[in-house]
């Protein structure tokens, strides 16, 4: 369905295609042309052509789902060497998609057509960073993993974690507003980023990369940013407030006999761990097999039976002693009411480690298993399940189950409303996808929930926003790119709906 999409879908008329002339450009403005320069167009000054399987890393996508036709890619080293790019994509009608680690989940960090991709990977400095304040200011393609190493050693860590941290980066976690294993205790990327600096599409640098705590100086334009999509702008620097590295952690597995228990045993986990409670994540049986049967290293199912549903618990906080009682009392209370059949204590960081792999190794897994529809979404706790069953039992009246279609997980991250709902197919079928959309959409937005929690809208949702945002919304929404991207040069056919 989609190759058919991108095949019909028409270059923008304005934008041009990239010439020889526009590959001697760029190497010119880059430093090191011979390594930040990958096409495969021949030119007489610029570098060696390569081989089109060289790009394939940068035009597909981390689930093979989409697939673009780039025959340039840059990795800029500075600031100065994207805003110069920039200023000539500009003058010169070229289409640009800017690109992180490419973990992104809705096919917003490739090209749809023949963009020239900008990598940001090449800027991967850090900046600052303040041990009292513990401000943080880095170049926007630090890897995740990486920054969270650097500041560990001072006593700090990263307010955010996802599965993606050893390839997804920061400037590519604000583009997406990502919010992953931490946001239940530090909260979304809107309040712990103090500063961006962001070039533009005409290759202006707005330089905001504050690190006040406090400024309430007009328009808080940095926010416009977080989530966009790179849509409107480059990030190139990201300023950001990281709290303390927590000494103890406790990370405990339970096993449940309905979604309405998961419910219970997070309104009692809550009441009970207070402060220190810092992830509170479920999956369901599905996922935990699929796991224990496609995923790498190190999953073991702790549990002798099954279980419908499982759910984990991170505890952090400075003094052990104090949360290891509170945790183990936990446990009991647990136990004692019944809430849960099952239960496992990590007793050291092995453990620890092992219990986040179940949940951490679902996408992995999935991806093994098949070609995965992927939907992110966030909606009232209790209608959670009755989504996933709903699409299993849709998926089964339309004899695609345990045929085209090989499983249907839930999981996610329910101590902030979100599930994520994948159905993993033998392959990417338009007579899947027409089963599961529109369906999906309608059933969001008949509960008022949001088609996207936090993976975003990239190429697979920009026709869909209309279910979760007014028409209102969605025309303020396109003023504000028209405003910033006159020519809708910055990652075109993405994010937002057409001009039908
Ligand atoms: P990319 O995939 O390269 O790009 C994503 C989008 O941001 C694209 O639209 C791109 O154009 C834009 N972009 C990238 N860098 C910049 C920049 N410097 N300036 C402007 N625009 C830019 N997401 C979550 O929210 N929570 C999770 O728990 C989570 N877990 C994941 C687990 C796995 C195993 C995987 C594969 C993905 C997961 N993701 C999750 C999705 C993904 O990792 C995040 O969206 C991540 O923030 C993307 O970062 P990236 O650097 O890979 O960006
Ligand atoms: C997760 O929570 O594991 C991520 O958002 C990735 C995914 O859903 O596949
Ligand atoms: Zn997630």
């Amino acid at each position: 369905m989609l190759h058919r999409r991108a095949a019909q879908l028409q270059k923008h008329a304005s934008h041009n295609k990239l010439e020889e002339k526009d590959v001697e450009k760029f190497a010119s403005i880059l430093s090191t042309p011979e390594t930040s320069l990958l096409t495969t167009l021949k030119t007489s000054k610029g570098p060696k052509p390569v081989d089109a399987s060289e790009l394939d890393l940068f035009n597909n996508d981390w689930m093979n789902k989409y697939h673009g036709q780039s025959v340039c890619v840059l990795k800029p080293k500075t600031t100065q060497e994207v805003s110069e790019i920039m200023k000539y994509c500009f003058e010169r009608k070229l289409a640009v998609v800017p690109q992180g680690g490419n973990t992104g989940l809705v096919g917003g960090g490739v090209p749809v057509l023949d963009e020239v991709i900008i990598n940001l990977g090449a800027m991967n400095k850090i900046r600052s960073f303040n041990e009292i304040s513990g401000t943080l200011v880095c170049d926007a393609g630090c890897i995740l993993e990486s920054l969270d190493n650097h500041i560990a050693e001072k006593g700090y860590m990263m307010p955010l974690d996802l599965g993606a941290k050893g390839s997804c980066q920061i400037g590519g976690n604000v583009a997406t507003n990502a919010g992953g294993l931490r946001f239940l205790r530090y909260g979304s990327l809107h309040g712990n980023v103090l500063g961006l600096e962001v070039v533009l599409p005409n290759g202006t640098v707005l330089d905001g990369l504050s690190t006040l705590r406090k400024d309430n100086t007009g328009f808080d334009l940095k926010q416009l940013f977080i989530g966009s999509e790179g849509t409107i702008g480059l990030i190139t620097g990201v300023s950001i407030i990281t709290p303390r590295r927590p000494s103890a952690f406790n990370v405990a597995v339970f096993a449940v006999d309905s979604f309405e228990a998961v419910q219970n045993v997070f309104s009692k986990v809550k009441a009970h761990c207070g402060e220190i409670l810092s992830a509170f994540e479920f999956f369901d049986n599905q996922s935990l097999e699929m796991v224990k049967a496609h995923a790498t290293a190190g999953v073991k199912d702790p549990f002798q039976d099954k279980h419908p549903f499982y759910v984990l618990i991170e505890t952090s906080g400075s003094k052990k002693e104090h949360d290891d009682e509170k945790v183990n009392e936990l446990l009991e209370e647990l136990m004692e009411s019944s809430a849960i059949v099952d239960g496992v204590l990590a007793q050291d960081e092995t453990q620890v480690q092992s219990l986040w792999a179940l949940r951490e190794s679902i996408p992995e897994a999935a991806g093994k298993l098949g070609s995965t529809y992927k939907y992110d979404v966030s909606m009232p706790v209790e209608l959670m399940n009755e989504l996933v069953e709903d699409m299993r039992s849709r998926l089964d009246k339309h004899g695609l189950m345990g045929n085209k279609v090989k499983e249907v997980v839930g999981y996610g991250h329910i101590g902030d409303g979100n599930l994520h709902i994948n159905i993993i197919a033998d392959k990417f079928d338009p007579a899947v996808e027409e089963v599961i959309e529109p369906y999906i959409y309608e059933w969001l937005a008949k509960v008022n929930g949001s088609i996207s929690a936090e993976h975003g809208l990239g190429r697979m949702k920009g026709e869909k926003i209309g279910y979760s945002k007014s028409p209102a919304s969605v025309a303020i929404m396109k003023d504000i790119k028209h405003l910033f991207d006159p020519e809708n040069l910055l990652n075109p056919y993405k994010y937002l709906p057409s001009d039908k």
